[in-house]
């Protein structure tokens, strides 16, 4: 098991062999690889049509196919900076079983399943392809056994995590407040939950997928103030920390 200085070291060196595992996964050749993340952003966006027509559950399920992955795979190498201090967020309170809601490439579940402070990560994202790409890198890394993978929360069985970590999610549900509340549902006394989210489309439309609605995210803030308490940690980021009112 390695420790905290170490797994944040291989995290900014190569993103956890990324596109190593990218490569293997997809697969593709390795020189088409860098090509195929740079247009990642603008082809995700473009599946999308932009209005309502389209249900979220189905986008992220069905119709994103191997363009999430790599959009997200993109942004975790272009962004090592910002991810990296996520991560050490993560460092300084996940423990013992951990949930991590919507975990894409994975980045944040296979840092956590590498910590001695964790037991067990619980992976939940809706889409099959995240799910196995990470069950794939967790075996390349060694930490599989630390490791298992939902499509719900409800399927795993499990009636309080000690800690949440939930990135970048929250945007892309059609009702956020019905998911904090969840959380709350599911997590233990002390608990801790690690949110972010980004409720805007962007400048040029960048983000169509996003909710953005007044009402949507009016509900969402008064369920976070109403149910949550904000812990103070000293990272410059927009990711938050929280335990339940009691
Ligand atoms: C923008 S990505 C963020 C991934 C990761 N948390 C990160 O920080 O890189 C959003 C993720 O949420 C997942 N997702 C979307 N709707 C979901 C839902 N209803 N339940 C579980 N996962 C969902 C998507 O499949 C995707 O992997």
């Amino acid at each position: 098991m390695k420790n905290n200085d170490s797994i944040l070291n291989n995290f900014l060196l190569n993103g956890f062999d990324l596109k190593e595992h990218l490569i293997e996964f997809l697969p593709i050749e390795p020189s088409k690889l860098d090509i195929f993340l740079e247009n990642a952003k603008m082809e995700l966006a473009n599946l999308h049509p932009g209005d309502n027509s389209v249900d979220s559950s189905d986008f992220y399920e069905e119709i994103v196919g191997d363009k999430h992955l790599a959009d997200l795979a993109a942004w975790h190498l272009t962004s090592k900076d910002y991810i990296s201090k996520t991560l050490k967020l993560q460092q300084k309170f996940s423990k013992n079983l951990v949930l991590d809601f919507g975990g894409g490439i994975g980045t944040h579940a296979l840092a956590n399943a590498m910590s001695n402070n964790v037991e067990h990560v619980f992976f939940v994202d809706i889409n099959k392809t995240n799910r196995d790409f990470v069950d794939f890198r967790a075996k390349k890394l060694g930490v599989e056994k630390k490791i298992t993978f939902f499509k719900s929360i409800d399927e795993t069985n499990i009636k309080q995590f000690d800690s949440i970590t939930c990135l970048d999610v929250l945007e892309h549900l059609p009702d956020p407040s019905s998911q904090i509340d969840i959380f709350g549902s599911v997590m233990s006394k002390d608990a801790i939950a690690l949110l972010n989210w980004y409720f805007y489309k962007g400048e040029n439309y960048e983000y169509p997928f996003h909710i953005d609605d007044d009402e949507i995210v009016n509900r969402f803030f008064t369920v976070l103030q109403d149910k949550f308490i904000e812990i103070f940690h000293p990272l410059l980021i927009t990711t938050r920390a929280y335990k339940k009112k009691i």
